[in-house]
């Protein structure tokens, strides 16, 4: 096989975009203050802004969509939904939800009591502020490796056993209402967790009878790593994989809009019947009727064929080549990333391009509008924009260990000479690295700022 496989689709239809000039892109910054949130999407020429929601459906999935039942209860498209559920995750139950942080939010609400502890290898924002919302504490135990972007360990969204272990019988076992895990470790550079690590990982909060949930948006690129970088796996698919994933799990929050290549759509799901009652009451509340969620009928049966198509083995080594791709050409460029390439997103570490501008002055945001204002690229800021914090007793500023701008792939969306251009334009950036200058924020909400806080050039 190739380094880097072609696309296994063709293109059926197009969607136009443009790039502005340099002087339009400017008056956007300054209409958006300078949060690349607060763009037009059609000001943007290659939004890297995530992928979530952003994939590009198969002409399967448009077909599906054309067959969804929309019967309040009961909805042939629940059924196909179920089938898919059952087949790659193996939970007894679930609820569909209109995205992941509907889930995180359902499962903090039904089991996070103020001042209780949730440990992962690195919580997302959303399962971060969800927690948070319950007056309850996220805490990260990723692996040291991790935190050093050159470190080439394969699995660097490992959680670290000793100190998850320490954690535990220092927090006490009545204190933590449940366990996570993110594959693959979407805040900490899209990095996978190994098969061992997860047996680990399950084993001790089985142990300590902690209920453990897998933050699953990611599941598939995550089998694929662990096919093709984790011993005794070669010859598995990635749906074996995935099962095996899965059944070390007693649950799991999905944001259905990364890997199961739909435009919105989650799941909550779980082994634990009397959870899955009070699941389901939560639901009927915020979300809809257990067989829909917050979704429409068609929206499932896109999402029953996305779970199937993004454990496709050809597409799976064609969507992390081309991440690898994007890395590799920056790397040999000259622009620190982090190392080994990651699933979704190419990591640009931002701290280590502008040494020369300190947490406070936000490098990750100087980076993020430079990229739009030179050539119309959408990243985002995982920095101190999203993570700084005040210290809870000391009210000083605690800083995220790495300044990072991610440039998030979008699943069967832009091609090889999109990512050149992007490769081009970052490394013409860091050739001037020095000229760049910080920014201060002139307004911020209390939880995830980064959405809506707006900032001023230094
Ligand atoms: N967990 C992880 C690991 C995520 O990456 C996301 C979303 C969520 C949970 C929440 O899912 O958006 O459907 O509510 N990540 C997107 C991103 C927003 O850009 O990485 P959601």
């Amino acid at each position: 096989m190739p380094k880097h496989p072609p696309e296994p689709f063709r293109i059926k239809m197009v969607e136009p975009i443009r790039n502005l000039s340099q002087a339009e892109r400017e008056a956007a910054l300054q209409r958006a203050g300078y949060n690349v949130f607060a763009l037009r999407a059609e000001d943007v020429f290659i939004d890297l802004l995530t992928d979530s929601g952003t994939g590009a459906m198969s002409q399967h999935q448009w077909a599906a969509i054309m067959e969804g039942d929309e019967s309040y209860a009961g909805a042939r498209s629940y059924f196909h939904l179920a089938e898919a559920m059952r087949e790659i995750t193996g939970f007894r139950f679930f609820v569909p939800t209109h995205q992941g942080r509907a889930a995180e939010g359902i499962l903090s609400s039904l089991l996070v009591k103020p001042g209780q502890k949730v440990p992962s290898n690195m919580h997302f924002d959303t399962t971060d502020a969800n927690i948070r919302a319950r007056q309850g504490v996220p805490v990260n135990l990723v692996i040291e490796e991790a935190l050093d972007p050159a470190n080439p360990h394969p699995f660097k969204g490992n959680m670290d056993i000793e100190k998850l272990r320490a954690f535990i019988e220092a927090a006490g076992v009545e204190n933590i209402p449940f366990g996570m895990i993110t594959v693959t470790n979407n805040a900490g550079g899209g990095q996978p967790v190994s098969m061992e690590n997860l047996r680990q990982v399950s084993a001790v909060y089985r142990e300590y009878g902690i209920p453990f949930f897998i933050d699953a948006c990611r599941f598939a690129e995550n089998a694929y790593f662990i096919k093709v970088r984790e011993p005794g796996y070669a010859d598995k698919t990635p749906l074996e994989i995935a099962r095996e994933m899965f059944s070390l799990a007693d649950g799991a929050t999905m944001s259905a809009k990364k890997d199961a290549i739909v435009n919105i759509g989650g799941f909550l799901a779980m082994n634990d019947e009397a959870l899955f009652e009070r699941a389901k009451q939560a639901l009927i509340l915020r979300e809809g009727f257990p067989t829909y969620g917050g979704l429409a009928g068609r929206d499932l049966e896109a999402l029953a064929v996305g779970l199937r198509e993004g454990l496709d083995e050809t597409y799976l080594a064609y969507r992390l080549g081309q991440t690898a791709y994007l890395t590799e050409r920056l790397a040999e460029g000259g622009v620190p990333v982090i190392l080994p390439p990651g699933g979704h997103a190419v990591y640009v570490d931002a701290g280590r391009l502008l040494p020369h501008i300190p947490h406070a002055a936000f490098p990750g945001q100087a980076l993020a509008v430079e990229l739009y204002r030179r050539g119309g690229i959408r990243g985002v800021e995982i920095g101190s924009v999203m993570f700084a914090h005040p210290d809870p007793e000391s009210g000083e500023m605690v800083y995220p260990d790495l300044e990072l701008v991610r440039l998030a792939i979008p699943r069967r969306v832009y091609t090889q000479s999109h990512m050149d251009y992007v490769a081009e334009t970052l490394i013409e950036i860091a050739a001037e690295a020095e000229a760049l200058r910080g920014y201060r924020m002139t307004y911020a909400p209390e939880l995830l700022r980064h959405f809506t806080a707006r900032f001023e050039p230094l």
